[in-house]
């Protein structure tokens, strides 16, 4: 079922920073695998370490609500600041509450990353680093254009395994087409 009609999409607040702090710890604590930080990190950082995170104006968190304003799902952009690097942005953080998932949730999200970025100066392209085994991040990322263009082997080191990182990107124009 695809329920993402009934989803809006807002920039969080500082205010929101409870919520997103709910949400992150969330996600970080399902899907231990999908992110760099873990769940015992961020869970020691104090709400005002999360308000900026909101407030910071290189940056912008979407947040995905229900029809009932529960959030749902985020992602978050991050300008890079050098001045030869002010083309790209990153995207990061992507995660819809498993309850939520395969709804079309994580498309609008993207969907309506790549239009808030193209509304900012001067961003031609996106970047992304995604898990290597994580197939449901990789068919919805492929699916929108992101083209690999690196690993990183041993990128992640956790208590059992290592994670290898692959690296994506695609430029944030509405008219690219991606190579089949
Ligand atoms: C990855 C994630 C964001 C996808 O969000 P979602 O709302 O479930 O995705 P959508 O329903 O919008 O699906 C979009 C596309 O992604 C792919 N996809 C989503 N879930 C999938 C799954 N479990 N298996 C395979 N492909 C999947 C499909 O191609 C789908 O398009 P289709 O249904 O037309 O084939 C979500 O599953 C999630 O939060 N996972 C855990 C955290 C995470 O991995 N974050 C990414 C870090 S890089």
């Amino acid at each position: 079922m695809n329920v993402a009609a009934g989803i809006s999409v807002r920039t969080l607040k500082a205010a929101d920073a409870g919520l997103y702090r709910a949400i992150m710890l969330r996600g970080y604590s399902e899907h231990p695998d999908a992110f760099t930080s873990t769940f015992e990190e961020r869970a020691t950082k104090p709400i005002d370490w999360w308000s900026r995170r909101l407030q910071d104006p290189t940056t912008a968190t979407l947040g995905a609500f229900d029809s009932g304003d529960t959030l749902i799902g985020t992602v978050r952009l991050e300008q890079f600041q050098r001045a030869r690097e002010r083309h790209k942005i990153n995207l990061a953080a992507m995660y819809v509450m498993r309850d939520f998932a395969g709804q079309g949730i994580g498309r609008k999200l993207m969907d309506e990353a790549l239009i808030a970025s193209r509304k900012l100066s001067g961003i031609e392209m996106m970047n992304l680093t995604v898990t290597s085994d994580n197939l449901a991040a990789l068919r919805l990322y492929g699916k929108v254009g992101f083209q690999e263009f690196g690993r990183e082997q041993r990128a992640v080191k956790g208590d059992t395994h290592y994670l290898d990182k692959l690296y994506m990107w695609r430029p944030i124009s509405a008219e690219y087409v991606a190579p089949i």
